[in-house]
């Protein structure tokens, strides 16, 4: 797929590899992500490779050790941290532990003129540097092109060859010209075309979905969120009405949520049908109070309401699924060996046997940000795209104990204030992700003269990037005032609001 314009990204196993890959395709150029432990095919079909940084010491006996032959000197090649330490230790350099461990800021000095790699880029701007081990001495042929205070050869090229290798890390934002750098190396050393733009997606992956679908019909499940939207749009300008949307409504998604997103979508011109299965999911969740077992309940009913959809539509042979690069990349543990982690809430692997579907994924080779660029670039509403995160299992992880009906009303009116309170006041897109939870507590309260003893909600809101740390926002105190005011006064049942303001780790998002 793309291959006129493929970087290579070997992964090391660095907790930075996926940012990598993301800077190189913010300069518009394709790139792939592969575990170094796993033999490439078609390397001919890159026109560079980058090598990732690692957890691992190139001095330790069990560090990756790939075999670089058929790329060093025949590809143009960077190195960074991790890949950098490789290229000097293999190739008749030395790297040694440092007597200063250099973690975080530092500046460059002594950038040598007229190097590709550092064109436009100033002495004593900024880098990030993450490593305990150093490079002593330049590897064959080496030729250093800067320095930091404490590390002498910060970068340095091989004579005679496209090899290039930096010490810091490029693609973390601290390190000012990064995305320069790396745009040297590409665009200039490397001379790859930067046409990996969303339109371009858009159109070669628009043919290749006619190309592999023709006149096949296709099933998706719709779930109100960026990805399964941007997924459905592609295949709709694909195959048409040959794409069957299905909208499952499990009685705990937003308040209103189903009947206008349901209405978005025809108005998109999607051939979708909205069912609502919501006292089907209520049923199985009587009385389960364990989060698991919930996500299990919900996961399951969802299964069987998608294949009973499923079934009434006639000859379909594929499935479809939103699915998006961060799940699909393999990861590098720490401890050696590939370990594919895959994290239980994502569809990875999720199709039923008795579906038997073949499976198609549009966006299986982008990551988020790019899924919203594409949706944005095919013309999808910006409060579509812009829409935070909601978990599949919706409001039953988020009202703690046992799921009823009047719980899910409640926690509905909660929640509609807080989101409309966060757009009202301009704060919604400042906010990674925003929800209520209800708490199985009662609290004493008094409204007019009389005592009540009603239920107690949590509000939450973070600020992260994937969801994988996240911290609590600051918001105003004056619109957490008059949201607890709103919530107390209009939602019956609740007497108390408390806000969330644990980081991620050590508590997770949700509640549950
Ligand atoms: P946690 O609570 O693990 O949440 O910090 C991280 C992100 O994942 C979402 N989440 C889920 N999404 N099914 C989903 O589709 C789930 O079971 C699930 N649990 C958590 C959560 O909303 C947050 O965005």
């Amino acid at each position: 797929m793309h291959m006129q314009n493929n970087v290579l990204i070997l992964d090391f196993g660095s907790q930075y590899t996926q940012l990598i890959a993301r800077r190189v395709r913010e300069l518009n150029i394709y790139c792939e992500i592969h575990p170094f432990n796993k033999s490439i095919k078609n390397i001919d079909n890159y026109k560079a490779v980058i090598l990732s940084g690692s957890p691992f010491s190139v001095r330790a006996e069990d560090a990756p050790h790939p075999d670089l032959s058929k790329i060093k000197t025949k590809k143009p090649l960077l190195g960074v941290c991790y890949g950098a330490q490789y290229l000097s230790h293999h190739y008749g350099g030395k790297v040694e532990p440092s007597n200063i461990r250099e973690y975080g800021r530092a500046n460059l000095s002594e950038i040598s003129e007229n190097e590709l790699l550092f064109e436009g880029i100033e002495n004593g701007s900024q880098v990030w540097m993450s490593h305990s081990d150093t490079i002593t001495k330049l590897p064959e042929n080496g030729v250093r092109l800067a320095s930091t205070k404490d590390v002498t050869n910060a970068a340095y090229r091989i004579q005679g060859e496209d090899t290039y290798a930096i010490q810091f890390h490029p693609e973390v934002y601290h390190t000012t010209y990064g995305k320069n750098m790396l745009e040297n190396f590409l665009v200039k050393i490397a001379k790859i075309e930067q046409t990996w733009t969303p339109a371009a997606f858009v159109d070669t992956t628009v043919a290749e979905l006619k190309e592999k679908l023709g006149n096949d019909k296709v099933i998706l499940g719709l779930s109100g969120g960026v990805d399964s939207t941007v997924a459905a749009v592609l295949l709709h300008k694909a195959i048409g009405k040959n794409l069957y949307c299905i909208f499952v409504n499990n009685g705990l998604l937003r308040k209103n949520e189903f009947q206008n997103v349901l209405d978005q979508y025809e108005d998109m011109g999607l051939n979708v049908k909205g069912v609502d299965s919501s006292n089907r999911f209520l049923d199985a969740l009587k009385g389960i109070v364990d989060p698991e077992l919930k996500r299990k309940a919900i996961g399951r009913v969802f299964i069987e309401v998608f294949d009973d959809e499923a079934h009434l539509v006639e000859d379909v042979h594929w499935l479809a699924q939103g699915t998006i690069y961060p799940d699909v990349i393999e990861s590098v543990s720490a401890t050696g060996g590939p370990s594919a982690t895959i994290k239980s809430h994502h569809n990875v692997g999720g199709l039923p046997d008795f579906m038997k579907l073949k499976v198609v994924e549009p966006l299986r080779m982008i990551f988020k940000d790019e899924v919203r660029r594409v949706g944005a670039q095919m013309g999808i509403a910006t409060d579509l795209l812009g829409r935070h995160p909601f978990p599949g299992p919706g409001l039953g992880i988020r009202i703690l104990g046992a799921i009823t009906a009047e719980k899910v009303k409640v926690l509905q009116e909660v929640d509609a204030i807080f989101i409309d309170g966060l757009k009202k006041w301009n704060l919604y897109n400042q906010v990674w992700q925003a929800g209520a939870m209800l708490l199985p507590v009662n609290s004493v309260g008094v409204m007019g003269d009389e005592r009540t003893y009603e239920k107690v909600v949590a509000l939450r809101a973070v600020e992260s990037t994937d969801g994988m740390t996240a911290d609590w926002v600051n918001l105003p105190y004056k619109f957490l005032q008059e949201t607890s005011n709103l919530i107390i006064n209009r939602v019956k049942g609740v007497n108390r609001v408390v806000y969330d303001i644990s980081s991620k780790p050590p508590a997770t998002i949700e509640w549950e």
